[in-house]
């Protein structure tokens, strides 16, 4: 079951590729950018960062460390690589892998960051704890998480459009998961030092992204939401995509919550 789910998102992220570039200047890139502001990686510094996708936080990472530094941006989709490879020529410090970070074998960065990653592992505690080991004594950990209820709106419209177009029952709410505990601030706090960070701070940056059609309709294909998509026939997608816009205009939707957690915590020296 664990597998299927692994692949299931991995599927999604390979078919959204593309379309992930293009909502990246509206969502991933200035979440990205906010948050390697908190990382603050330094010239010369080492620096993991988990679950890339297309660099909205290796690629201002990379501006940061310099030729002297090095990162390394890790993501389990070949296509989120390709494009990353593409975008990120001319910063030879970065290196693009394809691979699961949750074995990554790496180890002794200075900074090891991840952006609304680490909720996808199978197991979201082992895969950080894993990831946090890479640190060196003394380095810091950051990793952004969606706050609660961010861009819940748009995944219930879609489920219902895709429920409506294909006449199938409207998909039953996802089993609890770890995230839902620990998706505010206080909770998110407690949980990194749980994994035995030290200085653990949350950051919480308020974002809302307009829902333009253009921008509506690359939430949903730029991003994991694309997976909804993959039941429905090649035929429908475009009926799916006129419901799922009519059903935010009639609730009168005209903004989604983006708001996202930076915890930061140093692992102890
Ligand atoms: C929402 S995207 C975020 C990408 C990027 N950090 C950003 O902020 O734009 C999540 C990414 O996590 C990747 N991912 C999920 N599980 C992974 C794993 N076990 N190892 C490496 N990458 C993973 C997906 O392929 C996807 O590109």
């Amino acid at each position: 079951m664990a597998d299927d789910r692994q692949t299931e998102i991995r599927g999604a992220f390979d078919a959204a590729a593309a379309d992930f570039t293009a909502l990246g200047r509206h969502l991933w890139e200035p979440i990205g950018t906010t948050a390697v502001a908190v990382a603050d990686p330094k010239p010369g510094e080492r620096v993991l960062d988990a679950c890339c996708g297309t660099g909205a936080s290796a690629i201002p990472a990379a501006r940061l460390v310099g030729t002297t530094g090095h990162v390394d941006a890790v993501d389990v989709s070949g296509p989120m690589i390709d494009e990353l490879r593409r975008l990120s020529a001319g910063l030879p410090q970065l290196h693009a892998h394809q691979a699961d970070v949750t074995t990554w074998p790496g180890e002794g960065y200075d900074l090891v960051q991840s952006a609304l990653g680490i909720f996808f592992f199978p197991d979201m505690t082992v895969g950080t704890d894993h990831l946090i080991s890479r640190v060196r004594p003394g380095g810091r950990a950051v990793f952004t998480i969606w706050r609660g209820g961010s861009m819940a709106a748009a995944g219930r419209h879609l489920g219902l459009a895709v429920a409506e177009v294909t006449n199938t029952p409207v998909p039953a709410p996802r089993p609890p998961h770890l995230i839902d505990r620990i998706n505010q601030e206080d909770p998110y706090a407690a949980w990194l030092g749980e994994r035995g960070l030290v200085d653990v701070e949350v950051t919480t940056n308020e974002m809302t992204l307009t829902m333009t059609p253009e921008v509506a309709w690359l939430v949903i294909v730029g991003s994991g939401f694309r997976g909804a998509l993959t039941k429905v026939p090649a035929d429908l997608v475009e009926a799916v995509r006129d419901r799922y816009l009519a059903s935010l205009r009639d609730e009168g939707v005209a903004e989604l919550d983006a708001t996202t957690l930076i915890g930061s915590g140093h692992r102890v020296a």
